[in-house]
C-alpha cells in the first residue's frame, strides 16, 4: 500500500543519497499559494528535487521558491527564486479573516507573526487610535481593522512597494477609507504630526526599532501601550529593557512593562521578543 509521507523530510528519503538526506529540510513557510523554503548550502544541487517534492506532497501550493538571502537593507527584503511550479511571485495569503497580496522579494512579510497580530487586535478597545508603524503590506492595521473596534489606524511605511500593496490589501478586504490612513514615509519625519495621539503603537521593526523609541514616547497618549519588538540572544531581555527605561526617562514618561514574551525563534541562538510597555503618565 502507498502511504503518504508525513512531511517533506520523509518524502525526500528515497530521493536523496544517504549523505545528502542528513541535511534534508523539514520546515518551510506558507504564503498561501506560494511556499518559500531555505535549502542548506550542502544541498544546492538538489534544490530542484526538493522543491518538486514539496510541490508534489502539498498540492495547495502552486509555486515553490527558495530563499536566496537574509532580510536585508532598510526595507528588510529577502530575495527569493522560483524553483518549481508556476512562474509567479505575488502570494495570495490569508490570516485572521484577512486576505493579503504579497509581492515576494520586494517587501518584508512574515506569516510567523500572525498570532501576535491577532493577540494585539483582541486587546484593542473600542474607539482606540492605533499607530501601525513600519506597516509593510499592511498586515497589522488590516488584521486590527477586521478583528477589533478601533476607531482608526495610522499606518506608516517607507518602502513604496509595501505602501502600494497595503492600500491594495485594504481595498481587497473592503476596509473603509477612514479606518486606516496609509502614509508613505519615514517614521522619523512623520511622528511630529502625532503628539500624544495614539492609544497604542505597534513597532514591528526588530534590530533597529530602539532608534524609534523616543518618537513612540512622543506620540503615545498617557496610559497608552507600545508593542516593541526586538531580536535578542536567547533569554537576554536586559539590553532592550535598558534601552526602553533610559528612553522613557529622557522623555519624562513613566512606564510599566506589562508583558515580555518570545514571539518566534529567529535562529538557533536568537529569538524575536515583544515588550508591551504601558505608560503610567
Ligand atoms: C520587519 S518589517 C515589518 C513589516 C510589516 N509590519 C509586517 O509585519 O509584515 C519592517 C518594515 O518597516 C519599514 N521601515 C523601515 N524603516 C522605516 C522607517 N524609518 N519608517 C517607516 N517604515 C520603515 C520597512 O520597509 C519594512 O517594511
Amino acid at each position: 500500500m502507498n502511504q503518504q509521507p508525513k512531511n517533506l523530510k520523509e518524502a525526500l528519503k528515497n530521493k536523496l543519497s544517504k549523505k545528502d538526506f542528513k541535511f534534508a529540510p523539514k520546515a518551510y513557510d506558507s504564503f498561501g499559494n506560494i511556499a518559500i523554503i531555505e535549502i542548506p548550502k550542502e544541498l544546492e544541487k538538489q534544490k530542484k528535487i526538493i522543491c518538486d517534492t514539496l510541490l508534489e506532497i502539498q498540492p495547495r501550493f502552486e509555486t515553490i521558491c527558495s530563499i536566496e538571502s537574509n532580510h536585508e537593507g532598510k526595507f528588510r527584503i529577502q530575495k527569493v527564486k522560483i524553483i518549481s511550479g508556476k512562474k509567479q511571485k505575488i502570494a495570495l495569503y490569508k490570516e485572521s479573516g484577512c486576505s493579503l497580496e504579497i509581492p515576494l522579494g520586494e517587501v518584508f512579510f512574515s506569516p510567523r507573526l500572525s498570532n501576535e497580530r491577532l493577540r494585539i487586535a483582541k486587546e484593542i478597545k473600542e474607539n482606540e487610535i492605533v499607530g501601525a508603524w513600519f506597516s509593510g503590506v499592511g498586515p497589522y492595521p488590516i488584521v486590527f481593522a477586521k478583528n477589533s473596534k478601533m476607531k482608526q489606524a495610522i499606518a506608516i511605511e517607507l518602502n513604496p512597494k509595501g505602501h502600494e500593496y497595503a492600500i491594495k490589501n485594504a481595498k481587497l478586504n473592503k476596509i473603509n477609507d477612514e479606518k486606516i490612513i496609509f502614509i508613505k514615509g519615514d517614521v522619523k519625519k512623520q511622528f511630529k504630526k502625532f503628539p500624544k495621539h495614539f492609544h497604542r503603537i505597534a513597532m514591528p521593526l526588530p534590530h533597529t526599532g530602539y532608534q524609534f523609541l523616543k518618537e513612540a514616547f512622543y506620540c503615545i497618549k498617557p496610559k497608552g501601550i507600545i508593542h516593541f519588538y526586538e531580536i535578542i540572544e536567547k533569554g537576554n531581555f536586559d539590553l532592550p529593557l535598558k534601552q526602553i527605561k533610559e528612553t522613557a526617562n529622557e522623555q519624562n514618561r513613566k512606564i510599566k512593562i506589562i508583558r515580555k514574551a518570545v514571539v518566534r525563534q529567529f535562529s538557533p541562538t536568537k529569538e524575536q521578543i515583544v515588550f508591551d510597555i504601558q505608560l503610567t503618565n
